[in-house]
């Protein structure tokens, strides 16, 4: 009844040995630098059997970084650091691709640096608290708003995140275009409030999502490209009385670049009409389980399927999907702290 999910898939460039991807997750535990370190080696090493693993959101520069401990993919250090990660999971025989997150407005000052910005679409905060270094929320500062060489900038910058996440031998790059950051904030006629070429209209509203996934695909490949949306959900201040207005538009925008793949956290009931406007390969997340990821994969609704939560506490959920094994319960206490703690020290079924 579940064996689709075990069955190798192909999206764009990305040859997944079994349908079964691990969700993109923040777990804040980057070292200085915003380096990944042995830890995230380690973790990431651990999870390798899934067919694909989507990285917690990595900041294209030093202005994307919004929570703490988060790593990013701007520096040499980082991408060195990045390589030994890559080349963990390619040893195991896994493939592994960098979602690129800019946070842009969704951020605390005293998570990032003291000489990077906070930038936006318009001058306007979330209105939603973040959570500082100690995990407690707080106030949103005032942002900057982009001009529009500023915008084109930033183009250029995820451009160079996906040339430097390659370098450092990652299979593809996630453009994050949900949870409120930096292309949900164009997206969003709420947060953007231009009266350029990236505001107003959806046609404009769209443009710096599908800018930056063009530059990407341009300076990877389409097929090392995807997108991850997630309509309708009103987390970090993007509540939308209608998301289809924009996301359709979005969807049929991207349809022409031939990319790898979208990533959809079906929060509001979307995977119908999203699936209707969007050509390519799509993978199916939240709060999926084995039958009901099955049978998205069975009814052709879904390519792949991912699951965030389960691979916290299960580095061998494949594994264990496939012998019907039960799955570990997450430590909640350890989730965005604890170093190893709630981290790599999950044991797979074999060692335990
Ligand atoms: C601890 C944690 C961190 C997350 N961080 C990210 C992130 O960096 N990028 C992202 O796109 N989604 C993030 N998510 C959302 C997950 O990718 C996923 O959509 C969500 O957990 C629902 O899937 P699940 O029901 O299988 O857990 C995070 C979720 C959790 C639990």
């Amino acid at each position: 009844m579940t064996a689709s999910l075990f069955e190798p898939r192909t999206l764009g460039a990305l040859a997944l040995s079994n349908a079964i991807v691990m969700a993109p997750m923040t777990r804040d535990r980057a070292g200085p630098g915003d380096v990944p370190g042995d830890l995230l080696v380690e973790y990431y090493r651990q999870r390798a059997s899934a067919g694909l693993i989507v990285t917690e959101g990595v900041q294209p520069s030093a202005d994307g970084k919004g929570y703490w401990r988060t790593p990013g993919i701007w520096s040499q250090a980082q991408v060195a650091g990045w390589r030994r990660v890559a080349d963990a999971v390619h040893g195991e025989g896994g493939r592994i691709v960098m979602q690129l997150m800019h946070c842009g407005r969704v951020c605390v000052r005293a998570n990032k640096g003291d000489d990077s910005r906070t930038i936006a679409p318009s001058a306007i905060p979330c209105a939603d608290p973040v959570p500082g270094p100690d995990g407690v929320p707080v106030a949103t500062e005032m942002p900057h708003a982009l001009t529009l060489a500023e915008v084109r900038q930033v183009v250029g910058e995820y451009a160079v995140a996906a040339a430097n996440a390659r370098d450092a031998g990652f299979d593809g790059v996630e453009l994050h275009c949900a949870s409120g950051y930096l292309p949900n904030q164009f997206l969003n006629p709420g947060s953007n409030r231009r009266d350029d070429i990236y505001g107003g209209s959806a046609e404009n509203r769209i443009r710096f999502a599908i800018e930056v996934l063009a530059a990407m695909a341009d300076t990877i490949g389409a097929g090392r490209v995807g997108f991850r949306i997630s309509p309708g959900n009103p987390y970090n201040d993007m509540a939308d009385p209608d998301p289809q207005a924009s996301f359709i538009p979005l969807l049929q925008a991207a349809n022409r670049l031939g990319l790898a793949y979208v990533h959809l956290v079906d929060v509001a009931d979307s995977l119908g009409w999203v699936r209707e406007n969007w050509s390519g390969n799509l993978i199916a997340n939240n709060g999926l389980k084995a039958g009901t990821a099955a049978a998205l994969l069975d009814s052709g609704s879904a390519q792949a399927v991912s699951f965030g939560r389960y691979f916290i506490s299960n580095p061998d959920l494949v594994e264990r999907l496939r012998r019907g094994a039960e799955l570990a319960r997450v430590d909640r206490d350890h989730i965005y702290a604890g170093e190893a703690r709630g981290y790599t020290d999950y044991p797979a079924l074999a060692d335990g």
